[in-house]
Order: structure tokens, then sequence, then C-alpha cells
């Protein structure tokens, strides 16, 4: 996989017109097409599960990249990859068998992410960091678009780095939250290779413009 990767966050896209928002991500310079899934239970606010996954396979071109906010997500794991999910990435604090779940989601043929809250310490991770494909920082609270950037996630940018370098991982560094101008190219050069955008991406007047510019 290369670096310096978008995924806009379909949790802003207008759901009346998802069609066609999906088609202008087609369109766009984004890389992967970022999908929320939230229980009311992991997370103070339930988005959207199945039926949106079967829109979303059936139209978008892109690499389909999961994030369940959920508890128990070894339920559901194999059935979002039969629905066309690429990659799958599960909280580290959902997860009471972590790594039995990154195996199963790799078995199945999906890449396996790992997900870290902003009060999770990347040193959790050192135990899995060698079998994960793609590790998420969250840099908002789980639960909702349009939040505020926390600025310890650049620190945590730097930890997860020494621990992927020190351990031969060739897991890929996520960021999901607050992403916007003022901070995508200062988080690409603290060392992440793929940025989520929702609100900057679906507020502005030009979406496939800002994909590009996010990019700079
Ligand atoms: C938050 C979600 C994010 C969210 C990002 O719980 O995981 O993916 O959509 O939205 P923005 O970019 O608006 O902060
Ligand atoms: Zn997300």
């Amino acid at each position: 996989m290369k670096t310096k990767l978008i995924s806009p966050s379909l949790l802003s896209a207008d759901f009346g017109n998802l069609e066609r928002d999906i088609e202008m991500l087609n369109q766009s310079q984004a890389d992967w097409l970022h999908v929320d899934v939230m229980d009311g239970r992991f997370v103070p606010n339930i988005s959207f599960g199945f039926p949106v996954m079967k829109t979303v396979k059936q139209y978008s071109k892109k690499f389909i990249d999961v994030h369940l906010m959920i508890v128990e997500p070894e339920k559901y794991v194999e059935e979002f990859i039969d629905r066309g999910a690429d990659l799958v990435s599960v909280h580290y604090e959902a997860c009471i068998h972590l790594h039995r779940v990154i195996n199963l989601i790799q078995e199945k043929g999906a890449k396996a992410g790992v997900v870290l809250n902003p009060a999770t310490p990347v040193l959790m991770l050192e135990d899995i960091i060698a079998d994960v494909d793609l590790v998420l920082l969250m840099s908002v609270n789980p639960g909702f678009g349009g939040q505020k950037f926390i600025e310890n996630t650049y620190k945590k940018i730097a930890e997860t780095k020494d621990l992927i370098l020190s351990n031969n991982s060739t897991a890929l560094i996520q960021i999901d939250g607050g992403v916007n101008l003022d901070n995508a190219s200062k988080l690409f050069d603290a060392g992440a290779d793929v940025l989520v955008a929702g609100n900057a991406v679906f507020s502005a007047d030009d979406p496939a413009k800002m994909i590009e510019l996010l990019k700079i």
C-alpha cells in the first residue's frame, strides 16, 4: 500500500443522495472510503449498518475501509468482509481477544486494523503490532463527526512509528477525527499514512478539490 492516502468518511455524506456522493468520491483523488459503523453502546451514537454497506459496495470503486465502533465486533467482522470491506478496523477497547479478532479478519482475506481511543496508550499495542496491517489513532473521542482535533495525537504518531520500526511491522498509521487543511500536511509529516476526513470534505464547497488539497 502506498502512503499519503485520504479516506473520506461517509458519516458526513448526504444520505438522501448517497449514490451521488459515492460517485463524486469515485471521480475524486480519494484513495479509500471510510465507513463508520456505530452501535449506540461502544459509542453514544448510532450510525448505520449492513444496508448502507450494500449501497457502498454497489457504487464505490474505492478501497473500502470499515471502522467498527461496536461492542463484540468479532460477531460481525465476517459479514462486513462478505459485504465488501477491504479493511476492517476494530477498537482495542472493544476486544477481549484482540489477537483472535485480528486473525479472523485476515483469514477471511481482508486487512486488519486496530484502533486506539485518545486516552489509550500506544504501548498497549506492543504485543499485536507485528500482526496488524494498520493502526488507527483516534484524534477525537469516537461517536461524532465535526469535532475538534486533539493535539496529543502527534505524540502518539511518534510513539506508534517507533513501535512499528522496532518490531519490523509493516502497519500503516491512520488518523481519524478533526482532520482539516490546518493539520493534514503536519500529520503526514509526523508519520501518518492515511487521513480520514469527514466534515472537512463534505462541508467544502468543492469536496473533490478539498480531497486534493488535503494531500498537499
Ligand atoms: C468519529 C468517526 C470519524 C468521523 C470523522 O467517531 O470515527 O471517522 O467521521 O469526522 P470528522 O473528519 O468530521 O472529524
Ligand atoms: Zn472513523
